[in-house]
């Protein structure tokens, strides 16, 4: 068994705290905020079905292959690929690794405004010019504040460990997240404007679908909104006892993060369209999020002030769930490789990701391409899982095997056959359209 700090490597305590823990890590910024606009503008109910198959088809066997590496070496990234694959593999590990940096450099600034919002809507209010508080919001040094508070509570978290941190903080966090936002979903339903709302967010039109832009950018949301991609379920799960059934446990995760997704869009478009929002949506999907919503909230009174704040409330429980699982890939992966103390691992991380959250913090323009940076390495850092696990590592179909039903069992060889034949092709297709899309952002922000 793996040493930790000179003890055993920690577990998690219970089969739900585990669960909870990697949909934490799964539901965040890009559940409630990037999916109902990709979802909307990708095609509407046509898109979502796409999204459900990607899900399906690619999404939960990438999500057991990182879970086959994890559990069966119980080592973070670095040490993991290294004991199965050998020693250029890795290399992948150390990918990983500074994808988690880069994510979390600028994931932890929009999480910063986030928290903005919730502290206004309690102490003022949400602003009647909302582009002009958004503005505001995101420009000069009050984001490094909220980017640095942000930075400090993940830090704090991960360094109360896997049990006492991660696992407590997701058993409280998750529940109360489905809480609001089904909460937020019923009272939509009753808002003036939901068929409208509805109608944008799910009209089906299949002329989307057939632009691969579209069925990459799906492909590549999936990998996003799953944390998948850069060993964040790979730690998880080596932190996962035997006796679970990794394939239910990836079913249940899967869906879960699904549901949080769709649902926010059922919150999303009634808001927008009952108040006439829609015009501040079409401008950006960082719009739709921090100007139309809180302009909707504005119109509404003193109710929109009150179910405002629960909704910038649940953002940010989604948002510091999955800052934290960004951080626990860092931090693992240096106590593995080092053996050094989790508290120095989680502290000394936290400090050079938020030294290089300055930046986007700063910067909009710099924030946009790290974005697209980040997904793109994602789905290069996919699709070398899937190579790793259907080409290279020996033994994942047993450990997929371990704590599984019988009739898994029997699925077992077709699963690998998914991730051998299906998973490299389909996710080098999303790799190449999303290196495509860092280019454009970048030629947008910083081309002639
Ligand atoms: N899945 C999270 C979201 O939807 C973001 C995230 C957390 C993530 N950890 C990750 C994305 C690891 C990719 C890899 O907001």
């Amino acid at each position: 068994m793996q040493q930790n700090e000179g003890g055993q490597r920690e577990y998690f305590n219970t089969r739900i705290g585990f669960i909870l823990a990697a949909v934490g890590s799964a539901v965040g910024l890009g559940n409630m905020w990037r999916f109902p606009y990709v979802a909307a503008e990708g095609g509407g109910a046509a898109f979502v079905f796409l999204y459900i198959v990607l899900t399906l088809a690619v999404g939960i066997p990438l999500m057991l292959s990182e879970f086959s590496v994890g559990r069966g070496s119980r080592l973070a990234p670095i040490g993991a690929l290294r004991k199965l694959g050998g020693g250029s593999w890795s290399l992948l590990g150390w990918m990983y690794v500074f994808t988690g940096f880069l994510i979390l450099a600028y994931y932890s600034v929009i999480a910063g405004w986030v928290v903005r919002y919730a502290v206004d809507g309690i102490i003022s209010g949400f602003a009647a010019e909302p582009a002009t508080h958004f503005g505001e919001v995101t420009s000069g040094i009050g984001p490094v504040y909220f980017h640095l508070g942000v930075m400090a509570a993940t830090v704090f978290i991960v360094s109360m460990g896997v049990q006492k941190g991660i696992e407590r903080a997701a058993l409280v966090l998750m529940p109360t997240l489905f809480a609001i936002l089904i909460f937020l979903a019923i009272w939509a339903f009753t808002l003036d404007g939901a068929v409208e709302g509805y109608a944008f967010y799910l009209r089906p039109s299949l002329s989307e679908l057939m632009d691969p832009y579209i069925l990459a950018q799906a492909a590549g949301q999936a990998f996003y909104s799953l944390s998948l991609g850069m060993g964040c379920m790979l730690t998880f799960s080596s932190y996962l006892s035997s006796e679970e059934n990794l394939n239910k446990e990836a079913t249940i995760i899967a869906f879960s993060d699904f549901g949080v997704a769709f649902v926010a869009g059922l919150v999303v478009f009634p808001v927008i369209f009952a108040l006439g929002m829609q015009g501040d949506v079409s401008e950006s999907t960082v719009g739709a999020l921090f100007i139309a919503l809180p302009g909707a909230f504005v119109e509404m009174g003193a109710m929109g002030r009150v179910i405002g704040i629960l909704f910038f409330i649940a953002l940010i429980v989604g948002a510091l769930t999955s800052a934290v699982s960004l951080l626990e890939v860092v931090t693992a992966s240096v106590i593995d490789e080092t053996k050094i103390h989790r508290r120095t691992a989680s502290i000394v991380g936290g400090i050079l990701i938020a030294l290089l959250g300055l930046l986007p913090a700063l910067s909009l323009d710099f924030l946009g391409v790290m974005d697209r940076l980040a997904e793109a390495l994602l789905a290069l850092g996919a699709f070398f899982m899937a190579v790793f696990v259907g080409w290279v590592a020996v033994g994942a179909s047993e450990e997929l095997k371990k704590g599984a039903s019988e009739r898994f069992d029997r699925l077992v060889p077709s699963l690998m056959a998914t991730i051998r034949w299906v998973l490299p092709p389909v996710i080098l297709f999303a790799a190449v359209y999303a290196f495509i899309a860092v280019w454009r952002e970048y030629m947008q922000a910083y081309g002639g």
